[in-house]
């Protein structure tokens, strides 16, 4: 009996005494406006400010608020999964409790779930989202964990978001191990989900008491993606799977491109005659066409996308993605066994690894950006 209700906004929370009573309120404010026949879940890991008292107070007065207590194991991440198993919704939305997620968008995740995402994402950097009085700190940390996030999740840009809603059926048994801050990672690498969409908002750092985050966080950050990526490797399924896939498949592609390159270059120079510059502009081009049919078709599987313009327009973003990964090659190899002093093979092969990122996470984003 999961249908009591059509939605379940869960509200995790360590001492929020300042903002808890109002936010309750302003979701219930948009239940009533918007027609939605919501309740309200308050997930708290035992607060020790009179967060507890003030939620039963409003749970005694309101059937469809409800305060979830908790002893052990004390996390936000756990407290938001404890809150998925309570819930009497198929439909979760995750808020926190101290405002800096717009309640008025509530309705917005709601119909894009109806609608048929199985996820609904709030995002920070898509346009239309920003981030209200962070200092330059906070920003630059964030930045840095999105920019880590995104090379499990590149089409999510904000997969640290706090502020999302899911389709029961994504968590319902998925083996989540939330721990930290990041409980969306989790979702995204281990629930069972197709689509999603995200929705831009403009974050608004807290008026009443204080960030939770620390150090610990950022630590608890670094496992997590590597027990994502643990997860996906051993399941050899899912988004991350997909991602890592793709990568091997386009280093794959690189190699045979330097293995037609080569060979052209000894084939044109020594049978064709040519002067071995001529050659090895001949043979860098057709190894660049080369990578390009083999990325094109079996890397992002583009086989079935055959409109003849779109295959050229693709071919012209590869064309110049390659251009600048070769200057990119030729830089980091000039800068580190001419002013560092490196050994020049040495020296190179970073090049080569700097130059594969470069491609790769470029044509991911632009060339081949919908596959
Ligand atoms: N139950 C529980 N247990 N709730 C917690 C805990 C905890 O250990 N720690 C924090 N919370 C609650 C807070 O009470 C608040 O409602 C919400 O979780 C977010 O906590 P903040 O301390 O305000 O987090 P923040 O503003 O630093 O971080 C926000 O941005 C991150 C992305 O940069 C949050 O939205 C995070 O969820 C988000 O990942
Ligand atoms: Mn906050």
């Amino acid at each position: 009996m999961t249908d009591t209700y059509d939605l379940t906004v869960i509200i995790p929370t360590f001492n929020e005494e300042e903002n808890i009573a109002a936010i309750i309120e302003a979701v219930n404010e948009v239940f009533l406006r918007s027609g939605i026949h919501g309740e309200v879940l308050v997930v708290d890991d035992s607060s020790k400010d009179r967060t507890i008292p003030i939620v039963q107070e409003i749970a005694g007065q309101n059937d469809n608020v409800r305060l979830i207590v908790r002893t052990e194991d004390h996390g936000l991440s756990q407290s938001v999964v404890e809150g998925f198993g309570a819930a009497r919704s198929d439909i979760f939305q995750v808020i926190d409790a101290d405002f800096s997620h717009p309640t008025e968008l509530i309705p917005r995740f709601y119909e894009a779930i109806r609608g048929g995402a199985d996820i609904a994402i709030g995002s920070r950097y898509m346009k239309g989202g920003d981030i209200e009085q962070w200092p330059l700190k906070r920003r630059v940390i964030s930045l840095g964990a999105t920019a880590f996030g995104r090379i499990l999740f590149p089409e999510v840009t904000d997969p640290v978001s706090g502020f999302f809603a899911v389709r029961r059926e994504v968590v319902s048994g998925a083996p989540l191990a939330p721990r930290g801050y990041k409980i969306l990672m989790e979702v995204l690498g281990k629930g069972r989900w197709r689509s999603f969409v995200e929705i831009p908002f403009v974050f608004k750092d807290r008026e009443e008491g204080e960030s939770k985050l620390r150090l610990e966080t950022m630590t608890d950050y670094l496992r997590q993606c590597a027990d994502i990526t643990r997860f996906s490797v051993t399941r050899r399924a899912g988004p991350v799977w997909d991602e890592w896939k793709k990568i091997a498949r386009f280093g794959l592609v690189g190699l045979s491109g330097i293995f037609v390159n080569m060979g052209l270059l000894y084939a044109l120079t020594e049978f064709a005659g040519l002067y071995y510059l001529i050659s090895a502009a001949i043979a860098i081009e057709l190894s660049i066409v080369n990578n390009f049919i083999w990325n094109d078709i079996w890397t992002f599987g583009a086989a079935d996308n055959l409109r003849f313009e779109r295959k050229i327009q693709r071919f012209g973003s590869f064309q110049v993605v390659s251009m600048g990964g070769l200057l990119v090659n030729m830089a980091v190899l000039f800068l580190l066994a001419d002013v560092f002093g490196v050994y020049y093979l040495v020296a190179n092969l970073t090049g080569i690894l700097i130059a594969f990122a470069w491609n790769y996470a470029i044509n991911r984003h632009f060339t081949w950006k919908s596959m």
